[in-house]
């Protein structure tokens, strides 16, 4: 370095200012409690990065009440129920009338619009664009951040709590001595091809389709934007794929003899999402405590990776405050524990939405047949129907 390197002291110190990171930078905000927040992308880039749009309704009660936005219920759209599509079929699985409960279409990128703009009217310690990021000293009572900022100076964050907030591809995890982290890990032999289209909803929720061709998704974003989703190879390059041919695609997907017709229209984006299932065991290594997708990553079936971070965080946030109030250190000590029961129950409601919807490309007929046999197991029964209602639109907080 031989520059200086300027010292920076605070209590919690949050390698990461997405979703999780900003949340729970804000929460320990209203408490009192002071924190730096580091990110290695700029404002714009994460503001216009795609990502999944379904807000469980304990995300939205920590938006809300948590005083960051009430623009998810002004701007967002309440959904009481989706429909699984089958067989050339839609069944309607009704939340409101099943849990009584409901899920809010409210973009990812959103949420953090909300969150950027609470933290800095409340004057919270946010830096964005952040280069040669490392954390040191984890495992003792002054673990470490070192940064360089947008302008070029050096920095060193001494704090009590280190919070490794920085996504699947972080450097926190990473900084885990491989003999006491266990890495669970899975791949899918497929992706999500996923569009957004300037074309009015071509259904009034979202519908999950299985069909012959594979899986497929039918969003949405607003009364003139669409977000839709199939299943690919995950090698598929989106530049050979013409308007055309991803209409013709989508609507296989969903035909049916009830004549379901997507509306279609000018398509503005296409990615190709990797598929994975991943979880980091313990999400602490001494004073370092991982949050969101930094320990976990889910495939997106189940919309559950922004609203695991955001109950990460709540259950981080109930046990930074409990140690400094009382000086204990048994909440933070059952973090790890108490934040993966969710994680788990999480991993296996996203698998099971994924395998019982997708076709993988090797699968034999007896495959194909058992997941339809599933299917309609699932929405003839009303307890099949209410396990899936209480997964998707989330399980209670701690
Ligand atoms: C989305 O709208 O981007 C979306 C919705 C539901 C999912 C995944 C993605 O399960």
């Amino acid at each position: 370095m031989g520059e200086k390197r300027t010292v920076l002291r605070t209590k919690v110190g949050i390698v990461g200012g997405g979703p999780a990171g900003l949340m729970l930078s804000h929460l320990l905000g209203q408490a009192g409690i002071e924190s730096i927040v580091v990110e290695k992308r700029d404002h714009e880039t994460i503001r216009t990065t795609h990502r999944a749009g379904i807000l469980e309704h304990g995300s939205v009660r920590m938006l809300t009440e948590g005083g960051v936005s009430d623009r998810v219920l002004r701007d967002g759209y309440r959904h009481d129920g989706i429909d699984l599509r089958f067989g050339g079929e839609s069944h309607r699985v009704d939340f409101q009338e099943l849990v009584g409960e409901s899920v809010w279409l409210y973009p990812q990128n959103e949420v953090f619009v909300d969150l950027a703009a609470a933290r800095e009217r409340d004057g919270g310690d946010v830096r964005y664009a952040v280069t040669d990021t490392e954390v040191l000293d984890q495992a003792t009572d002054r673990p470490k951040i070192r940064f360089t900022d947008d302008q070029g100076a050096d920095y060193e964050v001494h704090c009590d709590i280190l919070v490794g907030a920085d996504g699947s591809q972080g450097i926190c995890r990473r900084s885990i001595p491989a003999d006491v982290r266990n890495d669970h890990f899975i791949e899918y032999p497929f992706a999500w091809f996923g569009i957004l289209t300037e074309a009015p909803p071509s259904a009034p929720e979202l519908i999950y389709a299985n069909s012959d061709h594979g899986f497929a998704l039918i969003s949405q974003r607003s009364d003139t934007v669409q977000r839709m989703y199939f299943q690919s190879d995950p090698n598929e390059n989106p530049d050979d794929w013409s308007e055309d041919r991803i209409w013709d695609e989508l609507q296989r997907r969903v035909d049916g003899p009830d004549g379901f017709e997507l509306k279609r229209g000018p398509i503005f984006d296409k990615t190709v999402l990797k598929f994975r299932s991943y979880v980091c065991e313990p999400m602490r290594y001494g004073n370092m405590f991982l949050a969101g997708d930094a320990g976990h990553t889910v495939p997106p079936t189940g919309a559950k990776g922004l609203n695991l971070a955001l109950a990460d965080v709540s259950v981080l946030f109930q046990a930074i405050e409990s140690f400094y109030a009382s000086g204990s250190r048994d909440l933070l000590d059952g973090y790890s524990d108490k934040a993966l029961q969710r994680v788990w129950r999480a991993q296996n409601f996203s698998y099971w939405m994924t395998s019982m919807l997708h076709t993988r490309p090797d699968a034999s007929a007896f495959e194909r047949r058992r997941a339809l046999g599933e299917l309609s197991g699932v929405v003839a029964s009303r307890h099949g129907q209410a396990y899936l209602a209480e997964a998707y639109t989330g399980w209670p907080h701690a």
